[in-house]
């Protein structure tokens, strides 16, 4: 037999584009998107699905209609967002995850995809060339829940056997689906800004370097991971991945060099700074490029033109 999947968060900045690779690569037949809401275009034929995944009943209904073989669970809050309404992001990024994998366990799924952050590193974790194993002590509750999921897919993978995979993705830039509510957005809106607008003005200050990875390379590094034989993979809570790293100066200056009059600010006291003063600037991804052959593709400059040349025929 071959593969159904289904995505459960499919409307957001990942979701959609997985989605649609997924639909290339597998068939449009065998893919089930879902989401708290309609998406606001369908692609054709797709097949779509309403669900919120703190409903346990609903999520079961759709594992039981669709028997998928594949889960990936894409629906949580992330950090900026997190801090606003704490609880509710716990709730959302546990209990999501903790409905999925006791669905997955007792329904026999074969494969599940839930994605980790680099916000499970905290101020003691090694800033630079932060290692797989280290120091994690994350201090927003985005990160909290995160960590604490990864230990969970582990715990799943160790006590049932269950086949879970996971990222911890930096910060991802794109240009189809806008993100929302992380401390990485900077990173996307200055591109749509700098088309738009000629000017951004950064919330993040501009010495502050994060890990960043290209939309492309996200995307095919998912579907790399999950196609990976099993017993390749040592690691089964969450495996580093890098891209690239920049600051807000890097990422302007890079701009420049297209669009020569583009100008940046900086505003100060913003809550995501301290956010992004707690997490890595560059990660080590050894694991990720041992055992299943990772490599990115892109850099800060193959990435620029890549967004401004796609951003200027959608802006
Ligand atoms: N991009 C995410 C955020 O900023 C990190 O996982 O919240």
């Amino acid at each position: 037999m071959g593969e159904r999947i289904l995505i459960l968060g499919a409307n957001g900045q990942i979701g959609s584009e997985l989605a649609a690779a997924l639909r290339l690569k597998f068939g449009v037949d065998n893919i089930i998107t879902s989401d708290i809401r309609e998406p606001r275009e369908r692609a054709e034929n797709e097949i779509f699905e309403l669900v919120n995944v703190l409903d346990k009943d609903r999520v079961k209904q759709l594992f039981e209609q669709y028997q998928p073989t594949q889960v990936y669970l894409l629906a949580a809050m992330l950090s900026a967002t997190g801090e606003q309404y704490p609880q509710k992001a716990w709730d959302l990024n546990m209990n999501g995850l903790l409905n999925v994998l006791d669905l997955a366990v007792d329904l026999g799924i074969k494969k599940v995809f839930w994605p980790s952050s680099i916000a499970v590193f905290g101020p003691h974790s090694p800033k630079v060339d932060t290692p797989q194993y280290c120091v994690m002590d994350p201090n927003s509750i985005y990160g909290i829940s995160k960590l604490a999921g990864e230990r969970l897919c582990e715990y799943y993978h160790k006590k049932y056997n269950l086949d879970v995979r996971s990222i911890r993705y930096p910060g991802v830039i794109s240009w189809k689906t806008e993100p929302g509510g992380g401390t990485t957005d900077y990173a996307v809106h200055i591109y749509f800004e700098a088309l738009r607008n000629g000017a951004y003005t950064s919330f993040l200050s501009e010495q502050t370097e994060l890990p960043m990875l290209y939309m492309q390379d996200a995307v095919r590094g998912t579907l790399e991971l999950m196609d990976a034989p099993a017993d390749k993979l040592s690691i089964r809570s969450s495996y580093n991945l890098a891209g690239m790293s920049f600051t807000p100066k890097d990422i302007s200056e890079e701009i420049q060099k297209i669009l020569p009059s583009f100008e940046i600010s900086y505003t100060e006291n913003d809550p995501r700074q301290a956010i992004a003063d707690s997490w890595p600037k560059r990660i080590n991804d050894d694991y990720a490029r041992k055992d299943w052959g990772w490599k990115p593709s892109f850099d800060l400059e193959t990435m620029t033109k890549d967004m401004i040349e796609n951003l200027k025929s959608t802006i």
